[in-house]
């Protein structure tokens, strides 16, 4: 290869968006909303990234419910993840198919205990086939003062309740809960079987709908990662029973022979799931993905804040040529882009969706909030959380540990990390921080006149920018 054969590749920093007229007059006309592959549609385009310090059901749960996505990493048990994923799954639906129950024979003390264990406020009491006999609620329990009494002392029997019969209608359903006033209405077949429950909390979501990213069903969407060894079919399996929404083959350098494999067989073994794959930075290896059955292909090779694959390879395309090589090989297929890693703040989003992504995963920027996994640290007073490649030192042991895998120091000596262990700073509730994030992108919308994010590509014009517009753009004066 010659010298002047080399591309030009840049990155955010390298770029900034030329403001455009705009008849934009308030954020609240603009549009967020965009597809995370061919078909799953996102109220607002932010992923949470796969890592063991980001995304498990509580950042899955937050995530869904502010309309974005989060993607549960596959670094446990593979009966955890499906189990992080049923959470998910459970946290929000029009009808409750498995509501909890209790036996006539439990006490009270044993109904306040699965109260506060699942976080519901009432039980139906069933027998061993099922059949309805009470519902016992948290205001039945509260001021009892014998707690080893049976629940049937305290609950409201079948001949005072009002049930459902299957088949009721949403409308039907929200009219007894109205004309009783009622919080909960068991659903029963004609033997009095319970068949589900629907709750007022649930109507009133279905009537004020929220931006929440939903299935048909009412319930959260969410996405699960596998790998490309050992057992991941058996996990993509396992994921799919759960009703998993979206699959993710994940794996470092997604442009390569088992990679494309996986995805042929992950797709012809689930043909009604969706499959994400990455991760590649060029045109060649996002069109073998999609000849592969890709519905969405993930794009970064290194820009992550806790990436060193650069370093330690060499190998890598600055993220925002990347995403626009990318985006273009896809768009003549209609798949979507996900533009994964190095995600500073909210302008480079605006940037990675006007080079072409349809949506971004962040990892470093949610690390910190309190739905990430694992408790904040206390240094010199300023409290952290920890973050951590997928490949450094530590997460490929605790992967190893996982594949019972031999760690003497041998072979631990063998790893060689591409990624490093470090703490981001404490950022409160997730739904703060992307409160910031969609308001500085929707900011950045108005200044190119854009309503909507298909408005944003197309009214997009990049400078490229040097190191003093660099330093006057990104050097500001430190708050105090
Ligand atoms: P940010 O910048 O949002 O990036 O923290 C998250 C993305 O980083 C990738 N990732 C890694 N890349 N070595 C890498 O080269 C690693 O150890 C590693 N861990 C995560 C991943 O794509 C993630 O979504």
């Amino acid at each position: 290869m010659k010298t002047d054969e080399f591309p030009l590749a840049l990155t955010y920093n390298d770029v900034l968006l030329l403001p455009r007229r705009s008849s934009v007059r308030s954020r609240a006309e603009v549009d967020t909303s965009t597809f995370l592959t061919k078909e799953l549609r996102l109220g607002i385009p932010l992923v949470s990234a796969n890592m063991d310090t980001v995304t498990e059901s509580t950042m899955a749960i937050a995530m869904a419910r502010l309309g974005g996505i989060g993607i549960i990493h596959r670094f446990m048990e593979i009966e955890r993840q499906a189990n992080e994923v049923k959470r998910v799954k459970r946290a929000e639906a029009y009808a409750i198919s498995n509501p909890y129950t209790i036996k006539p024979t439990s006490s009270v003390a044993e109904a306040k205990e699965i109260m506060r264990d699942t976080g519901v406020s009432g039980l139906l009491v069933v027998d061993d086939s099922m059949k309805l006999l009470g519902v016992v609620s948290k205001r039945d329990v509260r001021f009892t003062k014998d707690d080893a009494k049976p629940v049937t002392e305290v609950m409201t029997p079948r001949e005072k309740l009002i049930v459902a019969h299957e088949g009721v209608t949403l409308a039907e359903a929200m009219e007894l809960l109205n004309k009783h006033r009622l919080e909960k209405l068991p659903i029963v077949d004609q033997n009095d079987v319970v068949k589900g429950l629907i709750t007022a909390k649930d109507v009133e979501r279905f009537v004020n709908p929220s931006k929440a990213a939903k299935d048909s069903q009412g319930r959260l969407l969410v996405g699960a990662a596998i790998g490309v060894r050992g057992d991941y079919l058996e996990r993509a399996k396992k994921l799919v029973d759960s009703e998993v929404d979206v699959l993710v083959v994940d794996v470092a350098h997604g442009h390569a022979d088992h990679v494309l494999e996986t995805v042929k067989k992950v797709k012809s073994l689930f043909p009604n799931v969706p499959v994400i794959a990455g991760n590649v930075a060029t045109a060649e290896g996002t069109e073998d993905l999609i000849a592969a059955g890709a519905d969405a292909v993930k794009v970064g090779i290194g820009p992550g804040a806790a990436c060193t694959t650069r370093l330690v390879t060499g190998v890598g395309v600055p993220q925002l040529s990347a995403v626009m090589w990318c985006a273009e090989a896809a768009e003549k297929h209609g798949v979507p882009i996900i533009a994964d890693g190095g995600i500073r703040n909210s302008g480079d989003i605006t940037k990675a969706l006007a080079a072409g992504a349809s949506t971004v995963m962040i990892g470093s920027l949610f690390a910190g909030t309190d739905e990430s996994p694992g408790y904040f640290i206390v240094r010199d007073g300023i409290k952290y959380k920890a973050y951590r490649g997928m490949a450094s030192l530590g997460a490929n042991i605790t992967r190893r540990l996982l594949d019972k895998m031999d760690i003497n120091p041998e072979d631990v000596a063998q790893i060689v990390p591409e990624g490093v262990e470090s703490v981001v700073p404490y950022r409160g509730s997730v739904s703060e921080v992307v409160s910031q994030l969609i308001g500085g992108l929707k900011s950045g919308m108005s200044y190119l006149g854009a309503r909507n994010l298909e408005e944003l590509r197309k009214n997009a014009k990049f400078v490229r920018i040097t190191a003093l517009g660099a330093q006057e753009s990104y050097e500001k004066l430190q708050a105090w």
